[in-house]
């Protein structure tokens, strides 16, 4: 099977099937399509990519025999062993016809949680590459789960909520991902095979210096191969959509006759689920806060309901008055205009990366798993935002909204987030980290 005495210059990425995921992984071949690798994306069938948007790649169905997102906690492992063990044979097939109809070996890019085209890699004696689409913060802290419970750190008492994580920088035990995963014998095992990169070469990282210096240093400890932290991916991907639902651009004209800085923007990512009553008191606290508003109510996602149905009725008014709603919004596009004054968000890794990266400031509220970490972060690390700690109610989000948007204090927070936004940038130029990384990936795949 082994072919040698090429410089390679063929990828193939493996995805998980989930929106959060499939962005980055497509940014990253865009990147590298940019570089001359031609890109094969062998995706489930599942929530697989539209081809049309990326005419440039070759695409690779696998059948995975799932049919659902999965919801935020435990079922999240059954989705994803589910997934790798339905994957794993079609990749394998798939792989196996590729290498026999051509010269050059493939070098195979993979999800971090997609451990099993690590095996197919391996079997078919194929290089491979990680993409962790979750930040090394949030990794490191599942990396110290065992040493927490052999401490007996976790699981933990409410009255330890508030307390620093031992050897975890500024993180609570709140902040936790392990906090909302009831099934820690389910758990464990799982991340401990994330965790293992097999024969990998090398780890890609969609961060940089600027925002995780120490979690990138201590996170390249814990492995002897190459890390490139060459983030935020789309900074250096040009802006062909990635999204799996319709992006709905009439809130562009919409924003086009707001005023700059004004308009507040509400979503909460491709999983995350709200109930009728915070809808009601998020409505109610927009409307009491006076401030014009874009809202994404994407459908499904009020306990599988269609939200925009659940709404109160007399909201409506203040809709046509001052409001925006769509079911998915060209986000990126959206927090690059002028009008958006703030981003109230779930803090999935991307949209904090696109925030970022545009200097909008946040209101956090997180929903599960790594956005704890995410907006601890934000509102305590970077000090770009501030975060929803209780229960949803309407008194209190009027006051968030009104300090981001109307304070003094939400002015200066902008303030940070524009130098937050100069910095990123700079590690993402000629020059930068982020760009220096990025070539000496293209090397390191290139040799392998
Ligand atoms: C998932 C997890 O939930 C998240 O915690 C993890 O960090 C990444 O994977 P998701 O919840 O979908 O992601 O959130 P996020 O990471 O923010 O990704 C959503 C993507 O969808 C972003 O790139 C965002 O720009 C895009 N989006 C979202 C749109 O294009 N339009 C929308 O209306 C909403």
């Amino acid at each position: 099977m082994e072919k040698q005495g090429h410089r390679c210059r063929q990828v193939v990425l493996v995805p998980i099937p989930l929106q959060g995921h499939i962005t980055p992984m497509l940014q990253l071949g865009t990147i590298l399509h940019s570089r001359g690798f031609s890109i094969t994306v062998a995706h489930a069938q599942f929530n697989s990519p539209h081809a049309s948007n990326h005419p440039e790649f070759t695409f690779l169905s696998l059948s995975d025999g799932s049919s659902s997102t999965p919801k935020a906690s435990d079922d999240f492992i059954d989705f994803m062993s589910n997934i790798n063990l339905n994957c794993r044979a079609p990749l394998q097939e798939a792989l196996t016809q590729m290498i026999a109809k051509q010269e050059d070996l493939p070098c195979v890019i993979h999800d971090g949680i997609m451990h099993c085209a690590e095996a197919v890699a391996r079997y078919l004696k194929l290089p491979s590459i990680i993409l962790y689409t979750l930040n090394p913060t949030n990794l490191l802290t599942y990396y110290a789960y065992p040493r927490l419970l052999e401490q007996g750190h976790i699981p933990f008492p409410d009255s330890k909520l508030l307390e620093l994580v031992p050897g975890l920088d500024s993180l609570r035990f709140k902040d936790l991902p392990v906090s909302n995963f009831g099934n820690l014998s389910a758990l464990l095992p799982f991340k401990a095979i994330i965790r293992d990169i097999g024969s990998s070469s090398a780890i890609i990282l969609n961060t940089n210096e600027c925002l995780e210096q120490s979690s990138i240093v201590q996170f390249q400890e814990q492995y002897p191969v190459p890390i490139f932290s060459i983030g935020p991916m789309h900074l250096a991907a040009p802006a062909s959509s990635c999204s799996l639902l319709k992006e709905d651009t009439s809130c562009i004209e919409w924003l086009d006759k707001q005023t700059q800085h004004s308009v507040i923007y509400l979503s909460f990512g491709s999983i995350a689920l709200t109930s009728e009553k915070e809808l009601a008191e998020m409505a109610w606290g927009l409307a009491n806060s006076k401030q014009p508003f874009l809202w994404v109510l994407r459908p499904g996602s009020a306990d599988g309901l269609d939200p925009t149905d659940l709404l109160p009725h007399s909201f409506k008014e203040t809709v046509e008055k001052r409001g925006c709603i769509v079911n998915w919004a060209p986000q990126r596009q959206v927090l690059a205009h002028s009008a958006v004054g703030g981003f109230w968000t779930h803090c999935g890794w991307n949209s904090i990366l696109e925030s970022i990266s545009e200097g909008v400031p946040m209101i956090c509220r997180s929903a599960f798993g790594d956005q704890r970490v995410n907006a601890r972060y934000v509102c305590h690390v970077w000090n770009v935002g501030f975060e929803f700690e209780n229960d949803l109610e309407r008194g209190e989000i009027e006051r968030v909204i009104t300090r981001l948007m109307v304070e003094k204090e939400g002015e200066e927070m902008r303030k940070r987030a524009l130098d937050l936004k100069v910095k990123v940038e700079l590690c993402s130029r000629k020059g930068g980290s982020s760009y220096n990384l990025l070539n000496e990936l293209v090397d390191h795949i290139m040799s392998v």
